[in-house]
């Protein structure tokens, strides 16, 4: 398992909870999603993997994040950085007061030089609208091309487990499908294992071998996608079809596990 989240408790503030107890399994090479709905945990939860709940006033108070069968929980996210591990962050995604190339410049380098300009020609080369861009300042970028330079800067840090906070947010349904495609390839040419956090379930479903819900801080179902896109009482109750508030999560609560080892 490349990734081992352990009953992850997080407070902000010393007091306030962030996350209750979550428990997921990244395993090496899968793209694994996280589904909820708004403050149910799912920043928190990749921001604690990467280190930046630090600069959140935040802190793991209990459980353990196991990275590569080492504990990572607590730790600064350059240290964090430079075990492997990039987020793609909600917001503030890029310098805006940068181009696109110093962007992917700027990024703090854990490989030689050899291996950054390897990795340029690939971000450039599977996001081509970048390469059109190279001299724009990023805050004149669209959304989309904000998000593509926001893959880019976290793949230039050479992780082989990258945290994508809301791949969709803001985004035309075609502009998700050309990125979602792009770094299927990027993925696949550079081995990334990917956790993904969605607020929108065919994404998830569709991107991701496996997925975890959250409710208030806790998973509350976790499956294969090939099972949960199968499963209509589950898309009814979790998945936001229905658009009921009133949601039943027990029939289905012992359910939650990690994916198969
Ligand atoms: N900086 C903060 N200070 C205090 N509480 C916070 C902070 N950030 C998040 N929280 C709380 O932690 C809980 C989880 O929030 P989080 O941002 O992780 O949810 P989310 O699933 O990412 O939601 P969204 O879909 O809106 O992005 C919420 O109750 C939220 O109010
Ligand atoms: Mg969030």
């Amino acid at each position: 398992m490349m990734l081992k989240v352990q009953n992850l408790e997080v407070l902000y503030q010393r007091s306030i909870l962030g996350v209750a107890d979550i428990s997921i399994d990244v395993p090496k090479g899968h793209i694994v999603a996280i589904i909820g709905a708004n403050g149910a945990g799912k920043s928190t939860t990749l921001r604690a993997i990467s280190g930046f709940i630090g600069l959140d006033d935040a802190r793991v108070s209990n459980g353990s994040i196991l990275f590569d069968g080492r504990r990572i929980e607590n730790r600064f996210p350059h240290q964090i950085a430079h075990l492997g591990i990039a987020l793609v962050p909600e917001r503030d995604k890029v310098f805006p007061n940068l181009t696109v190339q110093e962007n992917l410049e700027i990024v703090a380098s854990r490989t030689g030089h050899a291996e950054r300009r390897h990795l340029e020609a690939s971000i450039y080369d599977s996001f081509p609208r970048l390469a059109a861009l190279k001299a724009k300042l990023a805050g004149l970028l669209s959304g989309g091309e904000r998000q593509m330079l926001a893959i880019g800067s976290a793949i230039m840090c050479s992780p082989t487990l990258l945290l994508i906070d809301e791949l969709s947010l803001g985004l035309a349904p075609v502009i998700v499908d050309d990125i979602a495609e792009r770094l299927m390839r990027i993925r696949d040419e550079l081995r990334l294992t990917i956790l993904l956090v969605e607020q929108s379930t065919a994404i998830a479903l569709r991107m991701a071998d496996y997925a975890y819900v959250f409710e208030n801080g806790r998973v509350v179902l976790s499956g294969s996608t090939d099972e949960l896109r199968n499963d209509s009482s589950i898309q009814d109750a979790y998945l936001g079809t229905s658009g009921g508030e009133q949601r039943n999560y027990r029939h289905v609560r012992n359910r939650a596990q990690g994916p198969a080892k």
